[in-house]
């Protein structure tokens, strides 16, 4: 091999390392009486005792693996059996199932738009969703986050040449935890006619009538072409799905998205897992208003703390710090306490805003959240 590319491999770790953005692999043991608010485990499903039976008998009836791609012998009826719940779920005539969020994201959105095609995009939406768009070749436009103004502003601006606008959101941002107004967007779609993707990963559970979503609470399901969501969050599982009220769409997918394709299917376990994690949602969500309430008096305490964190419901609370080292060494101050919390820095955020993530579950107590603050504030005192 030539050594040209060792050095330039070496000189990107070299600057990331320079500027303290080096990313970093440990490994995390649940074992040893952690509190762990970095996970996306919003409903303390991927330890409840019904979706790990789920899990261990679908693996002793179809094995651990499903040992082929969907197109194959992939597809079993465990698979079959979620897809069909995630449709009556969401009343929606035709969904799939993803290997992960990441390639459910990418296939729809390198294979829906086209050249021609125009994407506007909350500049904020996740990587796998900007990955997507730009294999698409599509043009892509980003509005300002969460400003529908600036969004209507550029469907104005949009060129009669362009063939389809897409417009791409998610329902529950992954790092602010803030949404956009759904209701809104959909008038928009009214009035302007665009084809609407939303990825709901982090509002699945903690929303929406027996936990369906921001979109299915908000009235406006039926407007998104497409709904992305992932079975590794509130559904304590692991894999995704996209669900979609044109089932040409589906079919188009199973024709053409490698990812599906050429990837062996998502393993019998995972989907069982995620099909009786469904029917929990369906009987906790009589709780939501609890959990709901507990996350935004839990923002308002830390407010009054003195921390930078915005009001709002939702599981994910962003704490900001600011500075990218600073916020990686309040991390390990944390861990060491005895409290893991993600730290999240650029590029995954914009530069200033390095943050703690704080992702919630509906089975923190009082104590727990007043023994939080307590760790943030000695972490602080360094
Ligand atoms: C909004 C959003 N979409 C998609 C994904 C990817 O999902 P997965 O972890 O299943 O690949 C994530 C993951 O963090 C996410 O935050």
């Amino acid at each position: 091999m030539s050594p040209e590319p060792h050095k330039r491999i070496a000189a990107t770790l070299e600057e990331r390392r320079a500027f303290g953005l080096l990313r970093r692999l440990s490994v995390f043991d649940t074992g040893n009486n952690v509190l762990n608010l970095a996970g996306n485990d919003y409903l303390d499903l991927a330890r409840d005792p019904a979706v790990i039976d789920a899990a261990c008998a679908a693996t002793r009836r179809y094995g651990a693996s499903s040992s082929a791609s969907p197109l194959i012998t992939g597809y079993t009826p465990v698979h079959r059996e979620l897809e069909d719940l995630l449709c009556f779920w969401h009343h929606c005539p035709a969904g799939l199932i993803w290997n992960s969020g990441f390639t459910a994201n990418q296939a729809v959105l390198s294979r829906l738009p086209q050249k021609g095609d125009l994407v506007l995009a909350d500049r904020l939406v996740h990587h796998s969703m900007i990955s997507g768009i730009l294999q698409s070749r599509a043009r892509l436009q980003r509005y300002r986050h969460l400003d529908l103004d600036h969004l209507e502003t550029l469907l104005q601006q949009a060129a009669p040449s362009e063939r389809t606008i897409f417009v791409v959101t998610e329902s529950v941002f992954s790092m602010d935890g803030d949404y956009p107004d759904l209701r809104a967007m959909a008038g928009l779609k009214a009035t302007y006619g665009f084809f609407w993707i939303v990825d709901e990963a982090h509002a699945t559970g903690w929303y929406g009538p027996a936990g369906a979503g921001l979109l299915t609470e908000s009235g406006c399901a039926e407007a998104a072409d497409v709904i992305v969501g992932t079975l590794g969050k509130a559904l304590g599982s692991q894999g995704a799905y996209t669900l979609f009220r044109d089932a040409n769409l589906r079919e188009f997918l199973i024709n053409t998205a490698g990812e599906f394709i050429y990837s062996t299917y998502l393993a019998p376990a995972c989907a069982a897992a995620a099909s009786a994690a469904i029917e929990r949602c369906r009987e906790l969500s009589a709780r939501q208003p609890q959990w709901r309430a507990a996350s935004s008096d839990f923002r308002k305490s830390l407010a009054a703390d003195g921390w930078r964190v915005p009001a709002g419901d939702s599981p994910i609370v962003p704490v900001t710090i600011g500075d990218a080292e600073q916020t990686m060494a309040f991390g390990d101050r944390l861990a060491a306490q005895g409290l893991r919390a993600g730290t999240v820095r650029p590029p995954t955020v914009p530069e200033g805003s390095s943050r703690l993530r704080l992702s919630l579950k509906r089975t923190l107590r009082d104590e727990d959240y007043l023994r939080i603050r307590n760790f943030l504030t000695i972490a602080y005192q360094g």
